[in-house]
C-alpha cells in the first residue's frame, strides 16, 4: 500500500523528518527563514494526507476546502490560534498541537524578560555600546527588585504555573488569574487566586502567559493597564494580540507604568520602526519563548509522531480537537 504523503510548511529538524519518513512520503518547503508561499502552500496541501504546520500561516477554513485530502494538521506550537479548529471539526479534520515539550523553556524566556525590563539590561548594553557610560554612580541604572516582589500570573496554565515555581526561588509573592481557581497549584506554590482588575493593581510584575482566544484577544487595555503600579512591568510572552500595543506604548511612553518584556507582537516580525521599539524602558525578542535547540527538537519530533500517529489508525500523543 502506497505510504500518506505530507507537506511540512518549513525546514525541520532532521530527528522530526525521520520520524516522518517511517511511515510517509514526505515533501518539504525547505527553508529556514522564508515562510512557503501561499500558492506553494496551497498545492503542497493539495497533494498531501497530512501536513505538518508551522507559522504564520493561517488555517482556515477556505484553505481546508481548496485541500480536500488533507484531514489532519499538526501544528508545531502549543498555540494554535493560527488554525480555525472549529471549522476544522466541523468538516472532520483533526488538528494536534505541541504541549508539555515547550513549558519550562518558555518559562525561563519570560522570568528572563522579567528581570531585564526590571534590571533595564538592554538599556545598560545600548548606554554601554553607544559610549555613553560615564562611571559608577549611586543611582545610575537603577531599577526595579524582582527578588521578593509580588508577581502576578494572567494564565496559569503549564507555562504560568512553571514561571511561579522559579518565583519560589525569588521568594516572590504570587498571585494568578484563570477562569477559574485552582487549589492544587496554590497549594504546590503559596499562590493566591485574584480577579485580574485585583491582579493588576497589586502586582510588580504582570506576566501575561493566556492563549489567544475571542474572550483574551485585547484583554490587556488602556483600562487595565491604567490600574498597573507606575513601578510596574508587564511581561507578555503568550500573543500579542492580548494586550492593546497602542495603549501599552502610551503607558510606557507617559511611564504610567515602568517597563515592558515581549516576545510576541501584533504584527510578527514587527517592523523596526514601529514606536514601541523606540522606548527605552522595551525590552523586545522576536518570538523566541520556545527557541532552544533542544525544545525545538522536541516540538517538530512530538509533532510529527502526531502526524503519523493520526495517519496510521492511532491515537495522536497531543490532539486538539479529538
Ligand atoms: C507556541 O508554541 O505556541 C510558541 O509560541 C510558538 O508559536
Amino acid at each position: 500500500m502506497a505510504k500518506p504523503r505530507v507537506f511540512v510548511t518549513r525546514r525541520i529538524p532532521d530527528e522530526a523528518l525521520s520520524i516522518l519518513r517511517t511511515a510517509c512520503e514526505v515533501h518539504t518547503w525547505d527553508h529556514e527563514d522564508e515562510p512557503v508561499p501561499q500558492d506553494e502552500l496551497v498545492r503542497g496541501l493539495q497533494e498531501a494526507d497530512g501536513a505538518l504546520v508551522v507559522g504564520p500561516h493561517r488555517i482556515d477554513a477556505a484553505l481546508m476546502d481548496a485541500a480536500p485530502r488533507c484531514r489532519v494538521y499538526a501544528n508545531m506550537a502549543v498555540g494554535y490560534d493560527n488554525i480555525d479548529v472549529a471549522a476544522a471539526t466541523a468538516r472532520g479534520i483533526l488538528i494536534t498541537n505541541t504541549p508539555g515539550v515547550l513549558t519550562e523553556t518558555t518559562a525561563d524566556l519570560a522570568f528572563g524578560l522579567m528581570i531585564a525590563a526590571a534590571r533595564r539590561l538592554y538599556e545598560g548594553q545600548r548606554t554601554i555600546v553607544e559610549g555613553r557610560w560615564k562611571g559608577w554612580s549611586p543611582m545610575f541604572m537603577t531599577g526595579q527588585d524582582v527578588y521578593g516582589a509580588t508577581l502576578g500570573i494572567v494564565g496559569a496554565g503549564r507555562i504560568g504555573q512553571a514561571v511561579a515555581r522559579r518565583a519560589r526561588g525569588f521568594d516572590m509573592r504570587i498571585l494568578y488569574h484563570n477562569r477559574r481557581p485552582n487549589p492544587a497549584f496554590e497549594a504546590e506554590v503559596g499562590a493566591s487566586y485574584r480577579l485580574l482588575d485585583d491582579l493588576l493593581r497589586e502586582s510588580d510584575f504582570v506576566v501575561v502567559l493566556v492563549p489567544l482566544t475571542p474572550e483574551t484577544r485585547g484583554l490587556i487595555g488602556a483600562r487595565e493597564l491604567a490600574l498597573m503600579k507606575p513601578t510596574a512591568v508587564l511581561v507578555n510572552a503568550a500573543r500579542g494580540p492580548v494586550v492593546d500595543e497602542r495603549a501599552l506604548y502610551e503607558a510606557l511612553r507617559d511611564r504610567r507604568i515602568y517597563a515592558a518584556g515581549l516576545d510576541v507582537f501584533d504584527r510578527e516580525p514587527i517592523p523596526a520602526d514601529h514606536p514601541l521599539l523606540s522606548l527605552p524602558n522595551v525590552t523586545a525578542v522576536p518570538h523566541i519563548g520556545s527557541a532552544t535547540v533542544r525544545t525545538r527538537t522536541r516540538m517538530a519530533t512530538l509533532a510529527a509522531e502526531n502526524l503519523v500517529a493520526a495517519l496510521t489508525g492511532k491515537q495522536p500523543p497531543t490532539p486538539v480537537n479529538p
